[in-house]
This record gives structure tokens, C-alpha cells and sequence, in this order.
């Protein structure tokens, strides 16, 4: 038996659209990026989706927005301090400074009570992450947000299917990012989105990810038909629009190839989440027999966890280490993650901010503790009875 981290589809009607796009010879952002925004916004909830080349590239051009209202560089952005390497990545990418917060340990996520002690004159954000699918605490946040007047971009990256308080994650911020990479719900094999209510955020949005050009309407005629367009030299004559740079910019564009590989996903979205919260739930049920050593996240009442993947952290009385039991486990064929770790003191690029061991406790102990195993639609309860059966294996033979 194995039991794979991930799964990925490349449905019929995806592989239909490919080779059209292919014999129709226009294969950078065109009108099937154009629908795959239009269904991914409609998904979601939001008026606007702006399509980028990942996840990573979401998070750092829905912060760089911020410039055009009133943020300068080298502000600061507060995020976890835990949670995968690209969301701090992404704000040091954008330009701002990141300034991490402790998390709770309950529920993986960022710990509203450090934001404000982490809110100096130069704040402009809070990036929270719906870490392993899990709401983080948007209404506290929220609240932070308002009384001291910062923007809230949510990293959704993991936050498929996820709602809080009868919202879609992806609705409760200023923006949101996902990520479309290969391990993520809805694929373009690498992708991102940004998803936001305000046309005003998804336009610069569309210059951002093309350099930072003046030339950023919905649906480009320029470039799309190589026709009439009387904007293009509104800037003076000898001005292309093209070639007029408002903002500093990236090279972040989805391509057509890309884009059908997202629509075919998107059809299957609905049975995809229900099979995988399916899976999710049963985990989580079966894991109440582990829980004097192994402790994994609760739902509450108010929200729907976005079946991401599950997690596993040890608890303090395990006397065994998070690698005997991940060694256990891959040897019989089941595949792990870990859990991620602590940007700011478990991973070296981030070691010039000048943070130290011991300043985040809470996500230093996931970063050691914790692993997370998939449960993608492929698995069945015998994929999922197998592993526990495997961990109660384990336990059996490391409990004393
Ligand atoms: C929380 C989080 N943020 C951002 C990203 C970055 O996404 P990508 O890999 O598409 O760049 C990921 C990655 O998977 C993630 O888990």
C-alpha cells in the first residue's frame, strides 16, 4: 500500500483546450486566462481575479498594490511566523519589511493577541495565512486592521474550501492570494491568483504582473488582436502605452497552457472538496485514539476547515522524535511534509532580520513537531486506515 502526498488532474476537456491552444498559436495570457479569472472570482465570491504565474508571485503582487495606496517601501508587513517559507518570501519580494508574530499552537495559525504588539508607525498590512486549510481569526484581525487603519491581505495559498462564519476564505481581507501550484486543490501545474471586491486593486494588479506597464485593461485588444486601440498613444505620440512603466513591476504572467489545465480543474472542484473534507474529517476522528500523544487542529463551530491536508504535531509527552515516527511511516509508504517552521528563527535567509531562537516559541515547536500527510481525493479510508493503523504501530512499540 502507498499513500501519496499528492494527486494531480489533467482532465479531458483540459487536454481538449491544450491542443487547441496550441494549433491556434497564441499561448501567452489570452482569453482563456480571461475565463479562468471570470470562474475562479465567481468560485470564490469576489468581483475581481487577477491571474499570476504562482502562489508566491499572489502574495508579493497583491502587497506591492499597496504602493499605489499610500504605502512606501520598506514599510512593514505582519505575518506568522509560521508558515511555508514564500509568504515571508513574498514580502521581502514585494519590498517590505516583514515582521512576524507568534502563533497559537491550537490552531497553527497567527496569534491576534502578538499582532498588536508587533503594529509600529510603519505597519501598512497583516498577512494572515489559513494555514492546513484552518480559518485564522479574521474577525479579531480584522478588527486590529480597522482600529489602526492596515490593509489585510489573506494568504489563502491553503485555504480551499475553508469558510469562516458562513464566508468563503478569500472574501474577509482587503485581497486574497491562492496558489494554483501542482500540491493545491484547483492546479494550473504553477499559478496563483489574487482575488479582491475592488477594481481599483485588480488594475494595478494587471500592470504589476506585466512590468508595471500603463497599459493594464481587462481584456487587452492590443495584444490580443494586434487592433485598434485608442488608448494606446494617450500618453503623446511618441508614447506606446506599452512601453510606459507606472510602477516597478514583475514578469508575472499566467499562460493559455496553464489556464486550461486551471478550467478543467475547476469543474471538478465541488466533489474534489467533498471527498477530500471526507477524508479530513476521518482523520481527524480517528486521531481522538492518538491524542494523549499526538495532537492534530479542531473545527470550531463557526467555520469549515479547507480540506488542505492533515496535521500532526507530537505532543510534549512523546518520548519519541517527529523523524523516528516520519521514518516509520515513509518506510511503509505513507509520505510526509513537515509541518514548516519558524521563518524568522528556523530558516537561514531570514536570519539578517536579526531574530532569535526562542522568540517564537509557539511556531519553533511546530516547526520541530509537526508534519502533515495529504488527503487528496485519490485516498480512500483504506489509504487513511492503513496510516493510522501504521501510527498505531509505531505508538505501540515507542510508548513505554
Ligand atoms: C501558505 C503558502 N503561501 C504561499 C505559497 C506559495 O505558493 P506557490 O508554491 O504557488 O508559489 C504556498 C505554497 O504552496 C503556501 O503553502
Amino acid at each position: 500500500m502507498k499513500m501519496p502526498f499528492g494527486t494531480v488532474n489533467v482532465t479531458q476537456k483540459s487536454k481538449a483546450l491544450i491542443r487547441e491552444i496550441l494549433d491556434s498559436n497564441r499561448l501567452s495570457n489570452g482569453k482563456y486566462v480571461r475565463q479562468l479569472e471570470k470562474e475562479f472570482a465567481k468560485l470564490i465570491g469576489t468581483k475581481e481575479a487577477t491571474a499570476l504565474s504562482s502562489g508566491t508571485d499572489a502574495d508579493a503582487l497583491a502587497l506591492a498594490v499597496l504602493y499605489d495606496f499610500g504605502a512606501s517601501r520598506g514599510d512593514e508587513v505582519i505575518v506568522p511566523a509560521l508558515s511555508f517559507a514564500a509568504t515571508g518570501n513574498a514580502v521581502l519580494q514585494a519590498g517590505f519589511t516583514p515582521v512576524f508574530a507568534d502563533i497559537d499552537r491550537k490552531t497553527l495559525n497567527i496569534n491576534p493577541k502578538r499582532i498588536a504588539a508587533a503594529i509600529t508607525k510603519k505597519t501598512r498590512a497583516i498577512m494572515p495565512v489559513h494555514l492546513m486549510g484552518k480559518p485564522a481569526e479574521m474577525d479579531a484581525i480584522n478588527r486590529i486592521a480597522k482600529a489602526n487603519k492596515l490593509f489585510v491581505v489573506e494568504d489563502a495559498a491553503e485555504g480551499y474550501g475553508a469558510r469562516y462564519k458562513g464566508r468563503n476564505i478569500g472574501t474577509l481581507g482587503d485581497m486574497a492570494a491562492f496558489s494554483l501550484y501542482v500540491a493545491h486543490v484547483i492546479t494550473t501545474v504553477e499559478g496563483g491568483m489574487v482575488v479582491t471586491d475592488k477594481s481599483e486593486f485588480a488594475e494595478v494588479l494587471r500592470s504589476l504582473r506585466s512590468h508595471g506597464r500603463a497599459c493594464k485593461c481587462e481584456k487587452c485588444v492590443l495584444n490580443i488582436s494586434s487592433g485598434y486601440c485608442d488608448k494606446r498613444f494617450k500618453y503623446g505620440r511618441d508614447n506606446d502605452i506599452r512601453f510606459v512603466f507606472e510602477r516597478i513591476g514583475f514578469s508575472s504572467k499566467m499562460n493559455e497552457v496553464e489556464a486550461a489545465i486551471g478550467l478543467g480543474n475547476l469543474d471538478d472542484y465541488k466533489p474534489i472538496i467533498k471527498k477530500r473534507r471526507q477524508n479530513l474529517k476521518y482523520l481527524m476522528g480517528g486521531f481522538n485514539e492518538f491524542n494523549e500523544y499526538l495532537a492534530t487542529i479542531d473545527e470550531g463551530p463557526d467555520e469549515e476547515i479547507g480540506p488542505h491536508a492533515f496535521p500532526v504535531i507530537l505532543r510534549e509527552k512523546a518520548d519519541f522524535r517527529r523523524d523516528e515516527l516520519t521514518n516509520y511511516l515513509e518506510r511503509r509508504g505513507i509520505e510526509t511534509r513537515t509541518l514548516f517552521a519558524s521563518m524568522p528563527t528556523q530558516c537561514a535567509g531570514f536570519k539578517f532580520l536579526g531574530y532569535k531562537p526562542g522568540d517564537f516559541p509557539e511556531a519553533e515547536y511546530i516547526g520541530k513537531n509537526g508534519f502533515h500527510v495529504g488527503v487528496h481525493q485519490e485516498l480512500g479510508e483504506k489509504h487513511l486506515d492503513y496510516f493510522m493503523d501504521s501510527v498505531k504501530q509505531f505508538l505501540s512499540k515507542h510508548i513505554r
